[in-house]
């Protein structure tokens, strides 16, 4: 199946000089939910407001569902919902008077129910008639987010829906979300909340200084980049790792009573066996283990300082 959006070699340079995007290629498959990480600054708010029609790109070109961004604005833009990071609403408006207006925008005909449905799902049903300025900042992001489901966008770009948001209401947002998927909507989040995109995506893509770092199944990125560890808790604490030791990857805590060995998660071969049987050659005993796997944070953490 054709992607839904295909990013050629796109580029970005503000009016600073400044590089913002240096040649991203990335294809958005139609259905998934894909998640871009990235420190701050890395590129991931230019990148969503180039592919959504608002930042003109220096080079490069977007199609969405085969309209070209700038040639075909119109309508790729009627495909693209966007509730972008910054807030910025019509203080004095209703909600009700703004959801519906952003719908009117897009050309869409009038459909009260399903406007009513959006703001129901988002729990602002019963804030309809209050103006923006009198709702809290959560409940002004949700106001976002019905603005940009207004007019049944394809395709959606959430650029940290859940920034300062609370844990209820994050965990409903990635119910709607879920729920948006499962009727086919194709999705693109930026989050930093890293179990954010552990729970919610598909793929993974990390964005670093605008370079994209990478794209991955989600599920392959921690098979392929995760590591296990299995900590030892010894008897009695050690000075040091024994020399006879020091070809394993070993590493002993400061307090001298913990053993921890990194073993790659994906290998049949752990290595546990004879490293239990090494350290009872030393006389090393130990009185409690437990494993661990590396989070989605911990990949992240390394691939950016690798590319950095
Ligand atoms: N209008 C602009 N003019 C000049 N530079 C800009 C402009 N907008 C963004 N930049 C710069 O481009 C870089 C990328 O910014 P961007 O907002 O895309 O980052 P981000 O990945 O979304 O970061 P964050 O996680 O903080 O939201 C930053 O160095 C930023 O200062
Ligand atoms: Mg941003």
């Amino acid at each position: 199946m054709p992607a839904v959006i295909t990013i050629r070699n796109l580029r970005k340079t503000y009016a600073s000089g400044f590089e913002a995007l240096k040649g991203i290629d990335l294809d958005i498959e139609r259905g998934e939910i894909l998640a871009l990480l990235g420190p701050n600054g890395a590129g991931k708010t230019t990148l969503i407001s180039v592919v959504c029609g608002i930042v003109n790109p220096s080079d490069g070109e977007v199609i969405v569902d085969g309209h070209h961004i700038q040639r075909d604005c119109r309508e790729a833009r009627k495909r693209i919902g966007l509730v972008p990071q910054e807030l910025s609403t019509d203080a004095f408006e209703t909600v009700l008077a703004t959801v519906k207006f952003s719908r009117g925008l897009f050309g869409k005909p009038r459909n009260d129910a399903h406007v009513e449905q959006v703001l129901r799902d988002l729990s602002l049903w019963d804030k309809r008639n209050s103006k923006i300025m009198q709702l809290s900042g959560g409940m002004k992001r949700r106001v976002l987010i019905a603005k940009a489901l207004s007019h049944e966008p394809d395709v959606l770009f959430l650029d940290e829906p859940t920034a300062g948001v609370d844990v209820e209401l994050r965990h409903d947002m990635w119910q709607m979300v879920r729920r948006l998927r499962e009727r086919g909507t194709t999705i693109i989040l930026t989050t930093h909340y890293i179990e954010e995109a552990e729970e919610m995506a598909d793929r993974i893509g990390v964005i670093n200084k605008g370079e994209l770092v990478l794209v991955e199944d989600k599920a392959k990125l921690m098979r392929k980049l995760g590591k296990k560890q299995l900590a030892l808790q010894l008897q009695s604490p050690l000075e040091s790792i024994p020399a006879a030791l020091h070809d394993l990857p070993l590493e002993l805590s400061k307090d001298g009573t913990t053993l921890t060995y990194t073993f790659d998660a994906q290998s049949d071969d752990t290595g546990i066996a004879p490293l239990l049987k090494r350290l009872s050659e030393q006389g090393i005993d130990f009185k409690d283990l437990h494993s661990s796997e590396s989070s989605l944070e911990d990949i992240f953490v390394s691939l950016v300082r690798k590319s950095a």
